[in-house]
């Protein structure tokens, strides 16, 4: 097979890419290595900044987004028992956010391709990339029960962070910043509307809660656990128990409403940054290249803010033959996914309780948890980083 670009993984990257491209008119062929059913049944997170939702509406995969998300203006912080919203279009440029789970874009986005899009090959697994500084590298792939090879111009691994894409780049030119936190996230799914309308992120106690759902009546909530929990640890409703504990105010009558657990998974908590983005002609874009941790709800938006770019820039080479933006991308891409990595650190930290910290860290975290409470430009700070800086920029 010979194409322009060829796209390794159909997560959100690699899909909206594909999407992407074959708008602009430039060939390329997706191989993901599992099934149509895997790959959109992937419980995943479920909050889209505003870049986000423009881009999906801006390749016409933006239908169901409009008719069944949520769209939030702001969300709540809860520490010390006390409650503080901070709203989002007044303090940004009117911006929002929209609640819709990352499983339905996939659906969506696959469901495009299949009816009117580019080859997407299902049980394609990409078994070795070639010829990445040459100017036709060659992924060799099984597919069918057959070895083959794809030809292309440029090949992007949207493989996520085990994938072979970034592991194509050598190990002397390739550069992982990483942090792994004391904690994880115990993550349930239940059959009970919202207790809050917005998304609630406590520190309690006795640890991390957040509230946050999948639609009117399915409700999303995450726990703070210690590393090494396994999801049969806790009997729901010892969940239930905690989380009420957690996300407890003493200045309302809200309740936490409880109701049939449909899924229940652990998930460690990380941050991974590998640089550059780019070797020869393999470009990396998403997970494959970068992981942050689940508490802002970055990585999704950050694998769509690559993508974003990468777009451009294959656009201004098949369409000008200008291949600057294209030199430009790792660059680029690496200062808003740090920016990211930036606030999702920031907002992990000040609101989980890190094992054996002393009471003057209790008391930091309390701080900055105030400043953002008590000030219109921390909370303007906080909402612009929570809502998505702007795309192909990092101002
Ligand atoms: N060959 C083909 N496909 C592969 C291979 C391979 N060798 N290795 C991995 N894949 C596929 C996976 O099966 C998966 O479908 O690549 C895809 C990677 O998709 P994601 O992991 O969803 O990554 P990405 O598209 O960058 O989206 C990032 O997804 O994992 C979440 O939290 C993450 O929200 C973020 C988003
Ligand atoms: C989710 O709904 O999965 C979610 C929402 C917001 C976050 C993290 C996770 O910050």
């Amino acid at each position: 097979m010979r194409t322009g670009v060829g796209v390794i993984g159909a997560g959100p990257a690699g899909l909206l890419l594909a999407r992407s491209l074959y708008l602009a008119g430039i060939g390329c062929v997706v191989l993901e290595n599992r099934s149509r059913g895997h790959v959109e049944c992937r419980r995943r997170a479920g909050m889209l900044e505003q870049g986000t939702v423009d881009a999906l509406r801006a390749c016409g995969a933006a239908g169901r987004l409009d008719a069944e998300g949520m769209e939030h203006r702001g969300i709540e912080l809860r520490f010390e028992r006390a409650a503080h919203r901070v709203d989002f279009p007044s303090l940004t440029d009117g911006r929002t956010v929209m609640i819709y789970a990352q499983t339905e874009i996939v659906k969506d986005l696959v469901g495009l391709q299949l009816a009117d899009g580019p080859p997407l090959l299902f049980g394609a697994a990409a078994l070795s990339i070639e010829g990445a500084l040459s100017d036709r590298p060659v992924v060799r792939f099984r597919h069918a029960g057959r070895d083959q090879t794809l030809e292309c111009d440029y090949v992007v691994g949207c493989d996520g962070f085990h994938g072979i894409a970034r592991a194509a780049v050598p190990a002397a030119v390739r550069r992982t910043y990483e942090r792994d936190y004391p904690y994880s996230w115990l993550g349930i799914l239940a059959d009970v509307p919202p207790s809050s309308e917005e998304l609630v992120y406590a520190r309690g106690a006795s640890g991390f809660a957040l509230q946050s759902m999948r639609s009117p009546s399915v409700s999303r909530l995450y726990l703070q656990v210690p590393n090494g929990t396994l999801a049969p640890d806790w009997p729901d409703e010892r969940i239930w128990d905690e989380l009420d504990a957690r996300l407890a105010v003493d200045s309302t009558d809200w309740r936490l409403k409880r109701g049939p657990v449909t899924d229940k998974s652990v998930t460690p908590m990380r941050c991974r940054v590998t640089e550059p983005m780019r070797y020869g002609r393999l470009l990396l874009a998403g997970d494959a290249a970068h992981i942050v941790p689940p508490t802002g709800a970055k990585g999704l938006n950050l694998a769509v803010a690559d993508v974003h770019l990468l777009a451009r820039a294959f656009a201004a080479l098949y369409h000008t033959g200008s291949t600057e933006p294209l030199d430009a991308y790792s660059e680029l891409a690496l200062r808003r996914v740090w920016q990211a990595a930036r606030f999702s650190d920031d907002l992990t930290t000040m609101l989980h309780m890190r094992p054996g910290a002393s009471p003057f860290h209790d008391r930091m975290q309390l701080a900055r948890l105030h400043r953002i409470a008590d000030s219109r430009e921390a909370a303007a700070e906080f909402a612009a980083n929570y809502t998505g800086l702007p795309l192909c920029s990092t101002g």
